[in-house]
């Protein structure tokens, strides 16, 4: 069986269900549940025993040094962090305490495992660290790519916590011998995306009739890639990257943040119309931009493509399509999300923007 932590938010929860989708390998989910995670996004999997949640923080070594005595992972696939680069600028300490702190500890708790497994075991063990591209920094115009070997240089509280958590993992393997993967990937959407970032914002925002709250010029450019797409391409470094390695995962789609809102508009426009007739392009308000607000990210994944055959399989047209069916089938959920939490996180980040 294999641990995943942080398996009731966005990513983890896709790849778990993905995950069961394709095999009978049992999955053992460690998750805090903050405000980000959600066990309704694995609803489909209630009482099916290859799915063993646990309720827990990955910064507690006993509670992550009992839970791999107790099952015996062969590999560890760790996505708890706090995601959301916003947050870290209201309150950076959160993040340092989970993507820092915590991962820290579990990778204390997952060497002491490790080091006390049998030969054959502990050469098979794998611990799978899933990072982002924020690491890299802001690329310009013309730039090329971000590559594996570039520079690191965040810019964000979030981005610099994930920087120190890849470094420790590193390390980690470098000194000893701790058989590690990292991923640094692109933005993802799709399916259970918490609706305080951009995409399924823009379509709950959107579909209640709000403002649709454009940061700056809205010409910031981001990589987007269907987060199934990169479930997929953990899974192949999982089963074949080599160790120590980092893999950058993207699927060359490079897009301003404002090309991504008319495309939301205009797929909404088409399967949602309002019932005025006007488009939900009236709805987009430019609003003060973010502190130190990264202004591009690209990934160049030629390496994952070149020494694991992987690829996307979703182009972006077909990603957001999906996407947006998803957020209208599926109503009950984002209602559910949007807790007196969720108000109040609105009101922070939204309310002192207007311009
Ligand atoms: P998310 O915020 O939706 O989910 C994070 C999950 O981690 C939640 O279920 C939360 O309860 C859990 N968690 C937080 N702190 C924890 C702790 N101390 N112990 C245990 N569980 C904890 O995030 P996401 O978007 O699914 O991102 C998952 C991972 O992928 C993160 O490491 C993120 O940095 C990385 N990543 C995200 C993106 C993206 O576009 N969302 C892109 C590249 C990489
Ligand atoms: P986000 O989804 O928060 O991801 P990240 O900051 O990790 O890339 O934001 C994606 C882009 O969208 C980013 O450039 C900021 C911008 N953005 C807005 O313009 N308005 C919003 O309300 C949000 C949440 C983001």
């Amino acid at each position: 069986m294999i641990l995943v932590t942080g398996s009731a938010g966005f990513i983890g929860s896709n790849f778990v269900l993905d995950w069961l989708a394709q095999s009978d390998e049992a999955v053992v989910n460690l998750d805090k549940l903050t405000y980000a995670g959600n066990l309704e996004n694995l609803a489909t999997l209630k009482g099916d025993p290859r799915h063993i949640f646990v309720q827990g923080d990955i910064g507690d070594a006993s509670v992550v040094g009992k839970l791999l005595a107790q099952h015996k992972p062969r590999a560890v696939v760790n996505f708890a962090a706090e995601s959301h680069v916003d947050r870290s600028i209201h309150g950076p300490g959160e993040f340092i305490q989970t993507n820092i702190v915590g991962t820290f500890n579990l990778l204390e708790a997952v060497r002491a495992y490790w080091s006390g497994l049998a030969a054959e075991e502990k050469s098979n063990f794998r611990f799978l660290h899933v990072s982002t591209d924020e690491v890299y920094g802001s690329l310009k115009k013309d730039d090329p790519a971000f590559s594996e070997t570039n520079r690191y240089e965040p810019n964000s509280p979030y981005s610099a916590s994930k920087a120190a958590s890849d470094h420790l993992v590193r390390a980690y393997h470098h000194t000893y011998g701790l058989p590690v993967l990292t991923t640094n990937c692109s933005n993802n959407y799709g399916p259970y995306h918490f609706p305080e970032k951009l995409i399924p914002l823009m379509i709950v925002n959107a579909l209640a009739g709000k403002p649709l709250p454009v940061y700056g010029d809205g010409q910031q450019i981001r990589d987007w890639l269907y987060v199934k797409d990169h479930c997929s391409a953990i899974r192949a470094v999982l089963a074949q990257g080599r160790l120590g390695e980092v893999y950058n995962i993207g699927g060359w789609n490079e897009k301003a943040n404002l090309d991504i809102v008319h495309t939301v508009c205009a797929l909404l426009d088409e399967l949602r119309p309002r019932s005025d007739g006007k488009s939900y392009r009236e709805q987009i308000t430019f609003v003060t931009d973010r502190p130190g607000h990264d202004r591009r990210y690209a990934i160049d994944a030629r390496k994952i493509e070149r020494e694991l055959g992987w690829k996307p399989a979703e182009t972006f047209d077909t990603g957001i399509r999906k996407t947006v069916r998803w957020y209208l089938d599926n109503q009950d959920w984002v209602q559910h999300v949007q807790s007196g939490d969720y108000r109040n996180w609105v009101e922070k980040n939204y309310a002192g923007r207007a311009r």
